[in-house]
C-alpha cells in the first residue's frame, strides 16, 4: 500500500462574515509520499483557505484531514503547534520572517525549537540551506534589510530545516525572478524524488504547475 501523507475527506469550510458563504465544498483527495503537487485555480477559488486548513492553522471546518495518519481535526492547539513544527514546513505569505533577526537565526529557529540538533549543527545546516538557495551571503543580515526575493528564499530555507514530511507553500516563487524560481522548482523536485518529502504548492504559474507530478485544480471551492 502506498504511504498516504495527506488524506482529506469531505471537507467543507464556511465563512460567516459579512454573510454565510461556503468556500470549500466537499473536498476529498489524498497525496502519497514523495509527490510534488501543485494547487491551482482562479483567484477566489479557495486555494489559500484550503492550504490554511491543511497546515492546521485553521481548525474550523467539517470533514476529515489526516496528515501522516493523524486526524488533525479536534486536536488541541499545543499538540498542533508541535505537530506543525515537526512535520510541516511552510512558505506562506502570512508566515513572516522575524525582521529584527538575521537570516541565519530565522532559519535556525525551528530546529532549535525542535531540540534535536545542537546549536552548532543547526548553524551548519542553516548555512547549507542558505547556500543551496543562493542567499548564503545574506546570512548575517537582518531579514528586514533583504529584498522580497531574498526573504522568500530565506523562508524556504527555514521551511526545510527540520526535514518536514510535507512542505506547503502559497505562491512560494511569486517574488522570484525566473532564474531563482527555477532553482527553487528544481530543489523541490529533488527533495520530493530523492528524500520522499511531499510538496504542495499553490501557484498561478501554468508552466510551473504542469511540470509537477500532480495538479489539484479548484473551481469555485470544488475539486475540478
Ligand atoms: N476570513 C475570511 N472571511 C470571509 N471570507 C473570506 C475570508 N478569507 C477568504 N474569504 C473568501 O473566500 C474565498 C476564497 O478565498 P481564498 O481561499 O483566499 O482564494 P484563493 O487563494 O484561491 O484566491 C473568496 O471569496 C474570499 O473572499
Ligand atoms: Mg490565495
Amino acid at each position: 500500500m502506498e504511504d498516504k501523507v495527506l488524506e482529506i475527506a469531505g471537507v467543507n469550510k464556511y465563512f460567516y462574515n459579512p454573510q454565510q458563504m461556503q468556500v470549500l465544498k466537499d473536498i476529498s483527495f489524498s497525496i502519497t509520499a514523495g509527490t510534488f503537487a501543485a494547487l491551482t485555480g482562479k483567484s477566489g477559488s479557495g486555494k489559500s483557505t484550503l492550504l490554511y486548513l491543511l497546515s492546521t492553522m485553521d481548525t474550523d471546518f467539517e470533514g476529515s484531514i489526516r496528515i501522516h495518519g493523524e486526524e488533525v481535526r479536534g486536536k488541541p492547539g499545543p499538540w498542533l503547534a508541535r505537530f506543525r513544527n515537526e512535520h510541516i514546513g511552510f512558505v506562506f505569505q502570512f508566515h513572516y520572517l522575524l525582521p529584527e533577526f538575521t537570516a541565519l537565526d530565522n532559519v535556525k529557529l525551528p530546529a532549535l525549537k525542535r531540540g534535536r540538533l545542537s546549536g552548532e549543527a543547526a548553524t551548519q545546516k542553516a548555512c547549507d540551506l542558505l547556500e543551496l538557495l543562493g542567499v548564503k551571503d545574506q546570512a548575517g543580515k537582518r531579514t528586514a534589510l533583504l529584498s522580497g526575493g531574498q526573504q522568500q528564499r530565506v523562508a524556504i530555507a527555514r521551511a526545510l530545516i527540520n526535514d518536514p514530511l510535507i512542505i506547503m507553500g502559497d505562491e512560494p516563487t511569486g517574488n522570484l525572478d525566473s532564474y531563482n524560481a527555477g532553482l527553487v522548482f528544481d530543489l523541490f523536485k529533488k527533495i520530493s524524488s530523492e528524500n520522499g518529502q511531499t510538496i504542495l504548492m499553490v501557484t498561478h504559474d501554468e508552466d510551473f504547475a504542469r511540470r509537477t507530478d500532480r495538479m489539484i485544480h479548484l473551481v469555485d471551492g470544488k475539486i475540478a
